[in-house]
């Protein structure tokens, strides 16, 4: 038999890790953690941007934090703004940014973001959200805002430039919002 706390911890436990099986099926994204090579990628993407030494970065679905903190170190006078609806993921993010003064971190569905003062986005997500993300950023970003986007790439939008790192991992496409090839839309 376990005695209360035992229980109450299991529960806790029980509860937390429900919770990250609910938020996968709702946004249809799992709390995949980028790897200290994609990060890197992302990184020299965006140095490639040209950023405003005072960027406004944000990167959605920030998950366990991995890719905001690469962002924080590399770009120290930037803000780095995650948004992540996941509780654990987003808590734990939140004690791992604690003593980043540059990074703030939103538990909230970027769909319903405001994003007009970005001067960058990075996103790490899923083949599904990739449209709909398009969509947004359209209605969102200003002509020519930097997107950095990790393994899953807008489809029918030019690509900037690109790196493929080693193995099987995703390769990062950098983008200049809205993207549009020659010819087409507007
Ligand atoms: C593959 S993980 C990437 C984590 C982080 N960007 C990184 O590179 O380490 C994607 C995250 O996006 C979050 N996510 C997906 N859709 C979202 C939405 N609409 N609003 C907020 N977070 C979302 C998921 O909960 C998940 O934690």
């Amino acid at each position: 038999m376990l005695d209360l706390p035992s229980l109450a911890a299991l529960s806790i436990v029980a509860v937390l890790c429900l919770s990250l099986l609910v938020f996968q099926i709702v946004t249809g994204v799992p709390p995949m953690p980028s790897s200290e090579s994609e990060a890197a990628d992302v990184v020299a993407l965006l140095k490639q941007a040209s950023l405003p030494q005072q960027a406004v970065v944000y990167e959605l679905g920030s998950g366990w934090g991995s890719l905001v903190i690469a962002l924080a170190k590399a770009f120290p006078d930037a803000q780095i703004r995650g948004i992540e609806m996941s509780p654990l993921p987003y808590w734990v993010a939140r004690l791992r940014t604690r003593n980043i003064a540059n990074v703030s971190l939103r538990r909230a569905n970027f769909y319903v973001c405001d994003l007009q003062d970005a001067h960058a986005v990075t996103c790490y997500l899923m083949i599904k959200p990739m449209p709909k993300l398009a969509a947004l950023l359209d209605g969102m970003l200003k002509p020519g805002t930097a997107v950095v986007s990790l393994t899953f790439w807008f489809r029918g939008r030019e690509v900037a430039a690109s790196r493929q790192g080693p193995g099987l991992r995703g390769a990062a496409a950098l983008y200049f919002w809205p993207a549009h090839k020659a010819g087409e839309g507007t």
